[in-house]
């Protein structure tokens, strides 16, 4: 039997911390108002330069040195974004010519918020049947670029980053379940509407949301897929050791462990210090929670994400 497990995890937050005092000074809004509704203090600002590839690369880079090997012997790179750095090609093979390297397949996955549980779901695919032994998956964004930063509706929820993993062949588990929805029918309630036709933006191109539909929607789908997680491996709540969920607002987090019956104590949080990352949010969230030990070897951890689509879906794996 072939398994895919996680043998190094990074990450990387652009050096601009924009603290919500920042959004007061210009906005109707407050720090009070922003960290009780959501949790967040504060969101990385990636500079003009730095593009989704570029954030990729720093995480890439961390996750290479955890695992011990280097960009030579991945032979898969899968980038999740909503913010790749060009129509095309993708972050994934501007990622693969950052790296040094070139032959292995490089593509980019979009599923919104969900996007790293789906670009790692692909991965464990290609691993358990056979095609790839080491795979480099990467959630990357830059949301500052699609945000409009007069509606405090939406600007005070996100930021950018990157998180990485190295998924290897292994025969022993690693990933042990992947379920992954979606319902395009719910499309209207957090899009970016615009596009690129004959040369110029077409529609609005920042980001737009029904704020109460999206929480109701994702407390709901979050606790049917963890239970369907759950039950696909014949475990309880009790069986895990930690529990990383899209991190998009801190209130959706405490919400699905309360139903759950799940300790706040396993529930890794880290949107207090990066906001909304989209795909990048869960590695990042890992990454943290490997470094400082309550993700350990053997530790059974479900990761889940929710966004836009709207997705939604779950990885269970002992680490
Ligand atoms: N500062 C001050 N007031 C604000 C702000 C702000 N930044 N934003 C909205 N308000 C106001 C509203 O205008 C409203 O005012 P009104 O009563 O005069 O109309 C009031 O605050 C309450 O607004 P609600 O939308 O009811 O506030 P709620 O408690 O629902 O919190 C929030 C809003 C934080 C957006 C919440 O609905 C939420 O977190 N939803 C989920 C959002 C999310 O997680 N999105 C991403 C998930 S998927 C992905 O990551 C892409």
């Amino acid at each position: 039997m072939i398994y895919s497990r996680i043998v190094g995890t990074g990450s990387y937050l652009p050096p601009r911390v924009m603290d919500n005092d920042e959004f007061a000074r210009r906005l109707e809004t407050s720090d009070a108002w922003i960290r009780e509704r959501t949790g967040i203090a504060r969101r990385h600002i990636a500079d003009e330069s730095q593009t989704s590839s570029d954030l990729a690369l720093e995480a890439s880079k961390q996750a290479l040195a955890a695992a011990g090997i280097g960009a030579a012997d991945i032979d898969l790179i899968i980038v999740a974004t909503s913010t790749p750095d060009y129509i095309f090609p993708s972050a994934a093979c501007l990622l693969q010519a950052k790296l040094g390297i070139k032959g292995c397949a490089a593509f980019d996955v979009q599923a919104v918020c969900t996007g790293f549980i789906y670009a790692l779901a692909t991965a464990d695919s290609f691993i358990r049947s056979g095609v790839n032994q080491k795979a480099l998956v990467v959630g990357s964004e830059v949301f500052s670029r699609i945000l409009d930063w007069n509606d405090r509706g939406t600007c005070v929820l996100f930021g950018d980053g990157a998180g990485a993993v190295v998924l290897e062949s292994s025969d022993t588990a690693g990933i042990l379940s992947s379920h992954l929805h979606a319902d395009g029918s719910y499309a209207s309630i957090l899009n970016t509407p615009g596009h690129v036709s004959c040369g110029a933006v077409q529609g609005d191109p920042t980001l737009k949301m029904d704020g109460g539909a999206v929480f109701r929607l994702a407390v709901r789908v979050l606790e049917e897929s963890a239970r369907e997680a759950l039950s696909a491996n014949g475990m309880t709540v009790a069986d895990l050791d930690a529990y990383i969920a899209h991190q998009a607002n801190v209130r959706i987090i405490s919400h699905v462990a309360r139903k759950l019956g799940l300790p706040e104590s396993k529930c890794i949080v880290t949107v207090d210090r990066h906001a909304n990352t989209s795909a990048a949010s869960i590695p990042l969230a890992l990454d943290v929670a490997v470094r400082d030990g309550r993700v350990k070897k053997g530790s059974n951890v479900l990761l889940q994400g929710v966004g836009g689509g709207f997705t939604w879906g779950s990885v269970l794996l002992k680490y």
